[in-house]
């Protein structure tokens, strides 16, 4: 009971930390998050599955793996300027059709916000 405002104090000085760097357990969600992209995609080798591989996702442009055959709505996107970052990539696994119409990804798309942050983290994680 002592301790609670401590407790308190701590999250939200921890909240000011995340919205810069990950902790360990926001990365233990987003590889948990990543579950549902491995039937298409790997993070930490670059193999293509049925979707591009994902190393090094993060800052670049949509769509621009040589040996991956995109879809025309991807690399359209990629050469319009779609570059994948914290907001990109947010839209885009929210709602990947609405982000990029066409795409053949085919993945409802992410439900809250910390599914998307962490899971952003932890594709963050491999450069
Ligand atoms: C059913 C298979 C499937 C699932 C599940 C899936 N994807 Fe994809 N993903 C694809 C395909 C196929 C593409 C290529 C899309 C295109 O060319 O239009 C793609 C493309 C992408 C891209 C663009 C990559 C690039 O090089 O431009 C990102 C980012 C991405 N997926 C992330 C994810 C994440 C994160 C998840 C899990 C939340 C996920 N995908 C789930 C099949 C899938």
């Amino acid at each position: 009971m002592k301790k609670r405002p401590i407790l308190s104090i701590c999250s939200i000085a921890s909240l000011i930390v995340m919205t810069s760097t990950a902790s360990a357990e926001d990365l233990e969600n987003g590889r948990r998050v990543f579950r549902l992209c491995v039937a298409c995609h790997t993070v930490d080798s670059d193999r293509n599955g049925f979707g591009p591989h994902l190393k090094g996702v993060f800052g670049r442009p949509a769509g621009s793996l040589p040996d991956y055959r995109y879809s025309e709505a991807m690399k359209t996107a990629g050469a319009g300027g779609l570059v994948w970052d914290e907001a990109t990539l947010s839209e885009f696994l929210s709602s990947p059709k609405k982000k990029v119409p066409g795409t053949k990804m085919s993945f409802g798309g992410l439900w809250t916000t910390s599914e998307i942050t962490d899971l952003i983290a932890y594709l963050r994680a491999f450069p």
